[in-house]
């Protein structure tokens, strides 16, 4: 007899542009789960996309969503100054949360949020897709093998046209103003590359200088940035980000190791990862989505986060506390560039 499988209940909050494309359609997708309603500030946005997903209930504040449903888990993909409360909220009522970055706009938010979802014996977890990357985790499977030896620089850029071209809102985003977003191109792209850093070391950023500049956008926050960083194992690594490309996409990686150099580049007329070593050259061929065999390609974290609330095991790999070396990191990208100094990143 074929035991039932109790469906996990799910909730989104934000109904926009990472909603839509991501968690609400690998939630639709994934057999463990109902995903049972959404909420927008936004209502009129939120009851289309309920219809044109087939969400069963919509509402305008995430207080009536957890009014009229139990939920096991939540997703919060609203602008980053929301992130804090809304976790709040659903954490006190025994809620499993997967935040999208920044998870926090202040550092010891953050703490605190991991403090009551220890409490209250739920998973807090962060939307790091990044380390979901099938090319990623290639890179990452050559580095933690060791044949290429010491890693001694990362170079890495992320950049696109602007958050106008992909939020929901258009050219009056809230990405564009400070009060809600805190953070420009560095917090929004660079914070997946500073991560990507310390996860393929295994290592903590211990210095950081950064510049930022805002040339073109209508905005405070900065349009292009760089940081230099360097980590506990004196990896030096620069992460430059942009919102100002042309064409629409750069997302590159050079890591030069002691025995050869991985260069990864998300170009469609250059697939691959190349592996050059002193006497040969390999690219071999690598997915910027999970692709499964039915043909449907995916980020990989909604099943992840899943299976770790389903399993009763700790989402390690996107866990808000592997996290917190990161959003050091980018604190103190934000505290060189305003103070014009490296800051040194202690304990
Ligand atoms: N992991 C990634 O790669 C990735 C990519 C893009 C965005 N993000 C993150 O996802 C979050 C959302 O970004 P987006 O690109 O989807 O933005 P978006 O502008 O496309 O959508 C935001 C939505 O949130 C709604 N909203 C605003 N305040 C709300 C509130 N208090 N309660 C409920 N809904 C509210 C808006 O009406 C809008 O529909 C941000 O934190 C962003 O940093 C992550």
């Amino acid at each position: 007899m074929n035991k039932m499988i109790q469906k996990l209940k799910v909730g989104v909050i934000g109904t926009g542009a990472i909603a839509q494309n991501r968690h609400i359609p690998e939630y639709k997708k994934n057999r463990f789960v109902e995903l049972v309603g959404v909420v927008d500030a936004n209502v009129s946005r939120a009851k289309e996309v309920a219809h044109k997903f087939y969400i069963q209930h919509y509402y305008q504040n995430v207080k009536e969503l957890i009014e009229n449903q139990d939920l096991d888990i939540i997703s919060i993909c609203t602008p980053n100054h929301t992130h804090k409360e809304i976790a709040e909220v659903c954490l006190n009522k025994g809620i499993h949360v997967l935040c999208e970055k920044p998870l926090s706009t202040h550092y010891k938010d953050a703490l605190a949020l991991i403090k009551l979802a220890e409490e209250k014996n739920v998973f807090l977890a962060v939307g790091l897709n990044q380390r979901l990357v099938p090319a990623h985790n290639k890179i990452k499977e050559i580095l933690d093998h060791g044949d290429l030896g010491k890693v001694y620089q990362i170079k890495a850029s992320f950049g696109h046209g602007g958050p106008e071209h992909w939020s929901v809102e258009g050219e009056k985003n809230w990405f564009f103003d400070r009060e809600k977003s805190f953070f420009g191109s560095l917090g929004d792209l660079g914070i997946h590359k500073i991560d990507l850093i310390r996860w393929f070391l295994n290592e903590e950023i211990t210095d950081v200088s950064s510049l930022k500049s805002t040339i073109e956008k209508p905005t405070y926050v900065d349009d292009n940035a760089t940081v230099i960083m360097k980590t506990e194992g004196n990896t030096l690594c620069t992460v430059t980000t942009s919102w100002t490309y042309t064409p629409w996409v750069q997302n590159e990686l050079m890591i030069s190791c002691e025995f050869g150099t991985l260069l990864l580049e998300q170009n469609p007329d250059k697939p691959g990862l190349t592996i050059l070593k002193r006497d040969m050259e390999e690219t071999v061929e690598v997915d910027w989505l999970i692709k499964e065999k039915s043909g449907y390609h995916h980020s990989g974290l909604i099943h992840y986060f899943v299976n770790s609330v389903m399993s009763k095991k700790e989402p390690t790999l996107i866990s808000a506390k592997t996290f917190l070396g990161t959003l050091k990191a980018i604190f103190a990208a934000e505290q060189s560039a305003k103070m014009k100094q490296t800051i040194c990143i202690n304990d």
